[in-house]
């Protein structure tokens, strides 16, 4: 699963002991394991080896740059968002050929930044998208190289708010209407549309949604070669899960056993999008309690990381399991799942400073009992974690920590107050 292990009652990321990170970065703190990066991503890679599949971590799970570059070191493309991701993907020195562009709000600032550079794939969500994107092609003398993102119409089973291929959603075109897309855009020397793209949802820990999906889409591709559109690329987008609650997701080797054979032998290249699989389970969040609050049955623990550190409890009712750095050799977990309740163990909810009941890391755990001042991790926290932290209530983004073996840096210091009143200054 990952590299953060008790030893000796103590957790550990790989051979650091996490009490170790936080007093001297201080809380709260992201730290990250490379050598479950490395693992994860090597996972995919020989899970879909069969199909030659080109990985194409989804940056927006996990941004930093030095997580980019510990990817990039092992030999992954780039999916990115938007023309900050870019410049992360650009910076580390990416060849541009080797990032593909989704998401449905392209901005023409973005667009000609990509053709420029020469960025590898666009996927395109909808058809006025793709005229502007062939509009300004013309005009940059360059060619864009397109797969059409289309909507399977298919329920990945995951949280209404990161659903993504149901009809009802903004994402892709219709299957239906994009037969008529391609038509429409034939013989545009300025656009090469190659490809089709599909993203269902994230996470997804059934297999079926993308069997479904792939099947759909396949049967699109075939039906477009038949009439001649040369179709020769298939993304399959991300969403595979990660193990947030006990070992829910299935492995990469499960999900390949039953999507490969439906895209191999047709002579597509294959890509893939994979983030949180990559990224989830090789970090945790570290914070520390501040307070302890009695109310009827329950404890608060309050600490000093909050919504704004992690938002997924808050806004998607997210599980992360939480537990003591140093809970001493009787209380350590067997597994990291909801259902841990040991002897002597207290009711409580993990909540941030914020002032907003909604701040909270979880609600209605059972915990060893804690001491003010103590460190509690926040699991499975390396997704989505930091990327979509905030300055809410003017509070400091938290710092990141990489570790390697023996080895530990800082890889995005902590916010300082200088840094957050700087723009504001005039
Ligand atoms: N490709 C596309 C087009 C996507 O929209 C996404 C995620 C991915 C790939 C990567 O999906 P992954 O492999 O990481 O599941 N904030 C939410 C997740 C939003 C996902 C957005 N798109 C969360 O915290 O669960």
């Amino acid at each position: 699963m990952d590299e953060f292990k008790y030893v000796d009652g103590a957790l550990h990321c790989e051979k650091v002991p996490v009490r170790a990170l936080a007093d001297e970065y201080g809380t709260p703190l992201y730290v990250y394991s490379a050598g479950t990066i490395r693992d994860h991503y090597a996972r995919i890679r020989s899970a879909f080896s069969e199909v030659d599949a080109t990985i194409c971590y989804s940056v927006k799970s996990c941004h930093n740059l030095s997580i980019l570059t510990l990817l990039r070191d092992l030999g992954s493309d780039f999916d990115i968002v938007s023309g900050g991701e870019l410049r992360r993907v650009l910076e580390i020195g990416v060849a541009p050929e080797r990032i593909v562009f989704a998401g449905v709000g392209k901005t023409n600032d973005e667009i000609v930044e990509a053709l420029k550079v020469g960025i590898g794939w666009f996927n395109v969500e909808s058809e006025e998208e793709l005229e502007n994107i062939a509009r300004l092609a013309l005009d940059a003398g360059k060619v864009a190289r397109v797969a059409l993102r289309i909507n399977p119409d298919v329920d990945p089973k995951t949280h209404r708010y990161t659903t993504t291929g149901l009809r009802e959603t903004k994402f892709g075109v219709d299957i239906e209407r994009a037969k008529q897309v391609f038509k429409c855009f034939r013989g545009r020397d300025e656009i090469d549309l190659a490809g089709i793209h599909v993203h269902i949802g994230s996470p997804v820990n059934t297999i079926e949604p993308y069997v479904q999906s792939m099947t759909r889409a396949c049967a699109l591709i075939d039906e477009l070669n038949n009439a001649g559109y040369g179709i020769r690329a298939i993304n399959l987008g991300g969403g595979f899960g990660a193990h947030y609650d006990g070992a829910e997701a299935p492995f990469a080797s499960e999900y390949a056993k039953q999507i490969q054979p439906l895209l191999a032998n047709r002579g597509l290249a294959v890509y893939l999008e994979p983030g949180r699989s990559i990224t989830a389970n090789a970090g945790i969040l570290v914070a520390k309690v501040l307070y302890r609050k009695a109310s009827g049955e329950k404890q608060f623990l309050i600490c000093d990381a909050a919504m704004t550190d992690l938002l997924r409890p808050s806004l998607y009712g997210s599980f992360h399991f939480v537990w003591p750095v140093d809970p001493g050799a009787c209380a350590v977990p067997s597994a990291r799942s909801a259902d841990i309740q040991l002897d002597g163990s207290v009711l409580v909810d993990v909540v941030g400073p914020v002032c907003e009941s909604g701040d909270f890391l979880a609600k209605d755990r059972w915990l060893p009992s804690i001491e003010q001042g103590e460190y509690l991790a926040v699991f499975s926290a390396g997704a989505y974690g930091f990327v979509m932290s905030s300055q809410y209530n003017s509070r400091q983004r938290a710092a990141e920590v990489l570790v390697d073996g023996r080895n530990a840096k800082v890889i995005r210091q902590r916010e300082s107050y200088d840094d957050m009143v700087a723009l504001e200054r005039l």
